[in-house]
């Protein structure tokens, strides 16, 4: 699970290497295997800040995207509780660097999915009310969320983005530029197989039907990267398929699970009525 594991890091201070670019010598890899993006390609792609009262600063703890000028759709497990206060976040919109001097944006409510369930990881939504409108521009701008009867496989050109880890002990690294990689969406039944074969002691998870599988060995999401849009191109738009939730660890032959954003459009739609 990304979550719990990097929620206790980002207050550890600021993300210093570990295995200082190691990695990034070697090949351009980014989020797991990806590489750096561009301004305005992802201009739903959000920021969620927490206050870190060792560094005084808002530290990145989750991605997460724009769906409505004053919704942002983000993972469940991004929060601490089910009551969380909104005045402990802030969202940073329209930007591809973290930290740079830059306007957080402050909520004013917190939606937790009321299916979420912090052990099966089931439902794992939350939807983030900004107290004002955005100002849509090139930058700024709501994904599309698709409707209950498009279908997406192996065949679609999926894409994810995240100022999350490169591998389970490399943090990003100043300045911090936001990483995107083209994941391929995996067939269910396959997916549930590899988990279930996945005969460890350690906690074997199951994939449910509001879940969705997607990338390969050495691309995907990492711890940082939860709550951030899975997005799909499909009859010439991008849609929003999945939001990071969980995985059994960073660039694993198995894949990582999105909350599957058809599981719950009725649920979304009515909160941001
Ligand atoms: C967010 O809220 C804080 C505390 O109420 C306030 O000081 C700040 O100006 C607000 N920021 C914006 C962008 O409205
Ligand atoms: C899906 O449903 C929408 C209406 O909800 C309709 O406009 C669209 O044509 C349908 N698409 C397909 C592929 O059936
Ligand atoms: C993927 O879905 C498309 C329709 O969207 C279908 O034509 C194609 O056969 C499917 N491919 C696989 C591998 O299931």
């Amino acid at each position: 699970m990304f979550g719990l594991l990097f929620l206790v890091l980002s207050c550890l201070g600021s993300p210093v290497s570990v295995a200082s670019g190691s990695v990034s010598r070697t090949k351009p890899v980014g989020i797991v295997g990806g590489h750096r993006t561009q301004q305005g390609r992802w201009p739903w792609q959000v920021s969620l800040r927490t206050y870190s009262y060792k560094t005084g600063s808002w530290v990145h703890i989750c991605g997460g995207s724009i769906i409505h000028p004053q919704w942002i759709l983000t993972a469940a497990h991004c929060f601490l509780s089910q009551e969380a206060d909104p005045a402990l976040y802030r969202v940073q919109v329209g930007e591809i660097y973290l930290y740079k001097d830059q306007t957080l944006l402050n909520a004013s409510n917190i939606i937790i999915h009321p299916d979420f369930n912090v052990f099966t990881k089931r439902f794992d939504l939350a939807l983030l009310k900004l107290t004002d409108l955005l100002v849509i521009s090139k930058d700024v701008r709501p994904v599309s969320l698709p409707e209950d009867n498009i279908t997406f496989n192996s065949t679609d050109q999926c894409w994810l983005a995240g100022w999350g880890r490169f591998l389970d002990y490399v943090p990003l690294q100043p300045p911090y530029q936001l990483y995107e990689v083209k994941i391929p969406i995996r067939d269910d039944k396959t997916c549930r197989r590899a988990y279930r074969k996945q005969k460890r002691r350690d906690k074997t998870r199951i994939i449910f039907e509001d879940m969705l599988c997607a990338g390969t060995l050495g691309r995907g999401p990492c711890t940082g990267d939860s709550g951030g849009p899975l997005v799909c191109w499909k009859s010439k738009r991008w849609l929003q398929v999945g939001v990071v939730s969980w995985g059994r660890d960073c660039s694993s032959r198995l894949p990582a699970v999105f909350s599957r954003v058809q599981s719950s459009l009725a649920w979304i739609r009515q909160q941001i009525e």
